[in-house]
Order: C-alpha cells, then sequence, then structure tokens
C-alpha cells in the first residue's frame, strides 16, 4: 500500500494515516503540525461547518480572557487539561504576561501535541509537560505535582478548553470534573468550554459524523448538559454563556466576523470557583 509522507517531526509510533483531534485543531488554527490526513478530513468538517476556523479563534480567544482574569484574581499555577498542540497565545505566555513567576503544566494524550510541546518549552523551568489522559485524574494530579512542580495545598487555575466533547458520558465527565475539584483547594477554578447542540442540532449531528474517523470521536451537548457537568462550582459572572459573550474585548461583538451570530458559533463557556 502506498505510504504517504512521514514528516521528520512525526513522532514512530503515530499512525500518519488516522486523523487526530489536536492536529485537526492544529490545522483550523492556521498551524503546520498537521498530516494529509487530518487536513482531508478538516476539509470535510468545514463543508458541514465552513465557520470553524473563526469558531476555534473565538475558542483561544476566550481562553486568553478567561486566563488573564484568574491571572488577576491571584492564581499563579495552571492545569491546562487537553492543551493541545503549541499555537500562538498559549497559556504559559499569557500568564508569563501577566503574573511573572507563574507556573503552567500542560497534559494531552496526543503524541505530537506532546512532542512539539516538549520541543518548543524544554528550556522553560516554569513550565511542564505531561503525555497522559485527563480521565485519570489521580495519576494527572500526583504528576503534575512530582513532575510538574503545582502544590495543590494553593488555588489552581484547571483549564478544560474544548476537550470534554472528547470525554464520552460512558467515561462520566461529571466525575471526573468532580475528581478534579476534590483534588484542588477552595479558591481553585475551572475553566470551560464547550461545544452546544442547542441551536443547530442537525449540523453539529453531521460534524460529530466526520469526527467519528479520528483516534478520539467528540459529542457536543446541550448548555444544561454542561451545566451539569460543572455542578458544584459556583460559577463567574456573566456564568455558562454563549462564548462571545463571556467577558468580550471593548468593540469585539461589534467587528465580530460572524456578525456575532451564537447560532454560528455553538461554542459555550464560562469559569467557576471551587468553594
Ligand atoms: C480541540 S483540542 C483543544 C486544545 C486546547 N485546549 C484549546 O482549546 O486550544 C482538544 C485537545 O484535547 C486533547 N484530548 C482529548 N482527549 C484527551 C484526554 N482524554 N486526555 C488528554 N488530552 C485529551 C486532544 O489531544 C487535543 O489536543
Amino acid at each position: 500500500m502506498h505510504q504517504r509522507h512521514r514528516p521528520a517531526w512525526a513522532p514512530d509510533e503515530v499512525d500518519i494515516e488516522r486523523p487526530s483531534v489536536a492536529r485537526m485543531y492544529d490545522y483550523f488554527l492556521g498551524g503546520s503540525h498537521n498530516f494529509a490526513c487530518d487536513r482531508e478530513l478538516a476539509e470535510q468538517a468545514m463543508k458541514v461547518f465552513p465557520d470553524a476556523p473563526h469558531v476555534v479563534r473565538a475558542n483561544r480567544s476566550f481562553l486568553s480572557r478567561a486566563v488573564t482574569a484568574l491571572c488577576e484574581l491571584g492564581i499563579d499555577q495552571f492545569l491546562d487539561l487537553g492543551s493541545g498542540i503549541p499555537t500562538v497565545g498559549n497559556v504559559h505566555e499569557i500568564v508569563t504576561a501577566a503574573r511573572p513567576g507563574s507556573r503552567t503544566v500542560y497534559v494531552d494524550s496526543d503524541p505530537v501535541a506532546v512532542a512539539h510541546a516538549s520541543a518548543l518549552l524544554s528550556g522553560t523551568p516554569s513550565v511542564s509537560v505531561l503525555h497522559a489522559d485527563l480521565r485519570d485524574p489521580d495519576a494527572v494530579l500526583r504528576d503534575a505535582v512530582r513532575a510538574g512542580g503545582l502544590d495543590l495545598s494553593r488555588p489552581v487555575g484547571v483549564l478544560l478548553v474544548s476537550v470534554l466533547p472528547f470525554v464520552p458520558d460512558r467515561d462520566d465527565p461529571a466525575g471526573i470534573v468532580a475528581a478534579y475539584r476534590e483534588g484542588t483547594t477552595a479558591g481553585s477554578y475551572l475553566l470551560v468550554s464547550h461545544g452546544t447542540n442547542d441551536y443547530q442540532p442537525t449540523v453539529v449531528g453531521e460534524i460529530e459524523h466526520v469526527y467519528e474517523r479520528t483516534t478520539q470521536p467528540g459529542v457536543f451537548r446541550s448548555r444544561d448538559e454542561v451545566a451539569r457537568i460543572l455542578a458544584g462550582y459556583e460559577l463567574l459572572d456573566p456564568g455558562l454563556v454563549d462564548l462571545i459573550h463571556w467577558r468580550p474585548e471593548p468593540g469585539a461583538l461589534e467587528t465580530d466576523p460572524l456578525d456575532a451570530d451564537v447560532a454560528r458559533y455553538s461554542l459555550i463557556g464560562g469559569v467557576g470557583r471551587r468553594v
């Protein structure tokens, strides 16, 4: 069988014929750490959902606003679960600018995301990269302390940004979130974004169908389902909302590339405080 070109940076264990959500996401963001199979499936997804590149940018913009808000609330250590392939505006860059001396631990299960992050950040002492599955909170929290240097006796910012869609109901996302909540101290925060099926159920059903061909099929959820997953956190203003309405930069909605149409984004999120 014809074997496609394997880039020199691709870790040996990676199947370059099987699309991954991390590399498709990188492609939507305009990155270069993706294979032909990722680009082909991402293009198929864009036939169903042409706004995908704008949606992923809105997701990154929310991440930046929300992480900055947590820094302003005094958080100086971050656990980024499902952190993805490094791109512009990474968490450690945001927190280092907002609160010098902060720590960031990146966690991802995708070998390309981990290899690229490790290569890029090996000389940055305030950052650690863990190759782990976030569905095992005990192991992740243990390694975040031992290898990542997090101090769990102090508040932590935990990020689950566009990653819970890849945790199916049978893996108990609410239970996983609860374990991270219980493993962190009062005054910690959880930052979440999630694709929603509230606005365009047929279209998102077709996207889910496309993603069945990846290594990690995903699901969209209703706002109520996401709210149930976040139970036990006290939501900061403005609550669990359409992402573009979470503390937008002045003028951002007026110049929004999708005319601030929340249905075209189909993306919600919020920040919760552990009490
Ligand atoms: C859509 S990307 C989001 C990346 C980043 N959080 C962002 O919002 O820019 C989802 C990421 O979650 C990772 N992921 C999915 N399931 C995971 C799991 N069970 N454990 C760790 N990482 C996971 C994927 O490999 C991918 O890098």
